[in-house]
């Protein structure tokens, strides 16, 4: 399959696969006819997904460092390699929202565990898989999910706007450093949506006010094949 840009056919994997923005990814690749495997902590959502979906589910905490190697291996064995890698799954860090003054270190730590380290690790982890793909002409990509809160200084998002900060940072990054390899990394920011992630965040807001997560899907479905689709590297910020 050198240089198909569709995606029918691709190889992906998604973290927090069984709710909100993720679980309408797992969904949408899925029918588009993608390979499709998504990680999830809770043993029954991931049963649930598996059986509606048909994708391969993984139980795993990619918070947890002695997670990352089996989940990679499960993602890499089962699909037969990997194309598309959808960094996902997030903490806000203190719940309620908390001024960094009334922030626990720990829960600072927990949103920087989630949202940066985890997709530091698991990229790592899946790097040589990805790169294989670039030779293969498959054109890889790692998409990180971002937020406005990673450019706004929302008061009491501190947390969670930090890490998603360092992601989008990290990801722009990455993507000057995989000029050689071939491998694309972007970062979205899919919008405020009606999720269980917002009702935590803003247990006031009309979630009628909010975007379906399954429009948010297809727009970052959209804005990988436009990466695809194009020669340049790298588009940090792409917000669909
Ligand atoms: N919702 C919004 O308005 C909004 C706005 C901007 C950006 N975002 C971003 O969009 C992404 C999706 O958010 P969402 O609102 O769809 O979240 P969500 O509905 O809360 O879903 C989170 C998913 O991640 C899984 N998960 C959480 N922690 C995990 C861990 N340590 N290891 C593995 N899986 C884990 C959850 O399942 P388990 O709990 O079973 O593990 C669940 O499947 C996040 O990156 C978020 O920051 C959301």
């Amino acid at each position: 399959m050198v240089n198909d840009r569709s995606i029918r056919g691709l190889r992906v994997a998604v973290t927090g696969g069984t709710s909100g923005l993720g679980l309408a990814l797992v969904r949408l690749l899925s029918a588009e006819g993608a390979a499709v495997a998504f990680v999830a902590r809770t043993d029954a959502d991931v049963e649930r997904v598996v059986n509606e979906t048909g994708a391969v589910g993984i139980v795993g905490d990619v918070s947890q460092k002695d997670d990352i190697y089996p989940i990679a291996l499960q993602i890499t064995a089962n699909l037969g390699g990997l194309d598309i890698l959808i960094n996902n799954a997030s903490s806000l860090g203190p719940v309620p929202l908390s001024p960094l003054a009334d922030t626990d270190c720990e829960d600072l730590e927990e949103a920087l565990r989630v949202n940066v380290l985890a997709p530091f690790r698991l990229t790592k982890a899946l790097y040589g898989s990805l790169a294989v793909s670039a030779r293969q002409g498959r054109v890889p990509t790692v998409v990180n999910i971002s937020s406005d809160a990673a450019i706004n200084a929302y008061p009491t998002w501190g947390a969670y706007g930090a890490s998603k900060a360092a992601l989008r940072h990290l990801t722009a990054i990455w993507g000057e450093e995989s000029n050689d390899t071939g491998i694309r990394f972007i970062s979205i920011d899919p919008g405020d949506m009606d999720t269980p992630l917002h009702a935590l965040a803003d247990p006031d807001a009309d979630p009628a006010t909010l975007k379906r997560p399954a429009d948010s899907a297809a727009e970052v479905v959209d804005a990988i094949q436009a990466v695809r689709r194009t020669d340049g590297f790298n588009a940090v910020g792409v917000r669909p």
